[in-house]
């Protein structure tokens, strides 16, 4: 039956249902092998590195399962200042990460605005245009992403988070702040927009199920997402979701396999499926397994976001327990994310904005002259 599909051109939702099912060894092995043949083949042995800034962990959401969320007191609130930002950016265009990716928690007031519009103006002075930046600052007016995107951010990301409207609902607070409706439509005003469009989901969350998951892979095709980024849902024990797996013991080493399993099954059904986008192996992996961003390049993604948050900020800004990576600078996390890439057989394309082949061209405004989509190695087994 997994043969039968892997032939396959364009799977069924069922077969995405099957792929996601699989529990046998032998059987999850062929799989993530059949999806990273489909990634050589339309991207390549190339891991692309994102330098994550998390520039400030205020919110004024309150998603239940997230640590950062407003209600959670115990969080001390910090601002990474406009220098701080600015020397990071610099240091990642120093080290030929080729794009940036800053993200906070949500805030839209016009404070928060403008500070983002100064720091696009000023990284877009980094190496003359060269350094990429994408955005993942939540939801915003269309005013705000078009003004955003003039001033050079050229991707955005903004993960449906549960793509089924009864879950999402139970994952949030009922309030007009956390609109299922209103997401989706930010989502699409985003690729309207012109935005290369990242969007994704946690996978593994209480109540979810594998039908969930393939509808979730067909979500993202239907918003004609560029990039995606998903990763396992893991635990923040001071929020609601993270008390109710506690209290149920629903925590454990097997229910926590389990939900990394089902994050790596994710990224290579999705791979399979949507073939030429970029998928993020996301920190999340790492949260669960110690291998776990390797394995999420095994099994098709391309992507990785290394953390160049300044500092003791990095320990602040916790979505969940149990973060990697925290106590090391961001040099050390460059060494030991390259040493993982080259340990299984690919490499790091460095210096380059690594925009997804599904993406439409880049955009000619910003574009830096060294700037390449990635070109596929080899198209001609393409059938
Ligand atoms: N586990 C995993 N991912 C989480 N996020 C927030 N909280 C958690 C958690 N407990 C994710 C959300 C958000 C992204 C920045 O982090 O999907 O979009
Ligand atoms: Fe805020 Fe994002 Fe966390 Fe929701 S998931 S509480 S929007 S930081």
């Amino acid at each position: 039956m997994l043969e039968q599909i892997l032939k396959k051109d364009k799977l069924t939702r069922d077969d995405l249902i099957y792929g996601l099912k699989l529990t046998d060894e032998g059987e999850l092995a062929r799989l993530f092998e059949a999806a990273y043949e489909v990634k050589t083949r339309e991207i390549g042995r190339k891991a692309y590195f994102r330098g994550l800034l998390e520039i400030s962990n205020r919110c004024r959401k309150n998603c239940f399962y997230c640590g950062i969320r407003a209600g959670n007191d115990r969080v001390e609130r910090f601002d990474m200042t406009r220098e701080e930002i600015l020397s990071m950016a610099q240091w990642a265009y120093d080290n030929q990460y080729g794009s940036v990716t800053l993200q906070s928690g949500e805030r839209n007031d016009p404070a928060f605005v403008e500070f983002i519009d100064d720091l696009l103006v000023e990284i877009k002075k980094i190496g003359g245009g060269r350094l990429g930046v994408t955005l993942s600052l939540g939801e915003q007016t269309d005013e705000v992403y078009r003004k955003w995107f003039d001033l050079g951010a050229h991707r955005y990301l903004l993960r449906i988070e549960v793509s089924n409207p009864e879950l999402y609902k139970k994952m949030h607070p009922a309030n007009a702040v956390h609109s299922y409706e209103t997401r989706v439509d930010r989502i699409k005003a985003l690729k309207r927009l012109g935005y290369q469009l990242g969007t994704g989901v946690m996978i593994g969350l209480p109540g979810q199920t594998e039908e969930d998951l393939a509808d979730d892979i067909l979500f993202f095709e239907k918003i004609d997402a560029d990039m995606i980024g998903m990763g396992p849902y893991v635990v923040h024990q001071d929020t609601p979701t993270g008390r109710e797996v506690l209290e149920k013991g629903l925590n454990g080493p097997e229910e926590i396999k389990r939900r990394m399993t089902l994050g790596l099954k994710m990224i290579a059904m999705t791979r399979i499926y949507l073939k030429n986008v970029n998928i993020a192996s996301t920190t999340a992996l790492q949260a669960l397994d110690p291998l776990g961003r390797e394995l999420g390049l095994k099994a098709g993604g391309n992507i990785l976001m290394p953390i160049i948050t300044a500092g003791e900020y990095k320990t602040k800004y916790l979505l969940y327990d149990n973060k990697p990576g925290v106590e090391d600078d961001e040099g050390k996390i460059r060494d030991s994310l390259t040493e993982r890439i080259r340990a299984i057989g690919e490499e790091v394309g460095l210096g380059q904005w690594g925009d997804s082949p599904h993406a439409a061209l880049p955009r000619k405004d910003f574009q830096a002259p060294d700037n390449e989509l990635i070109t596929p190695p080899d198209k001609t087994d393409k059938k």
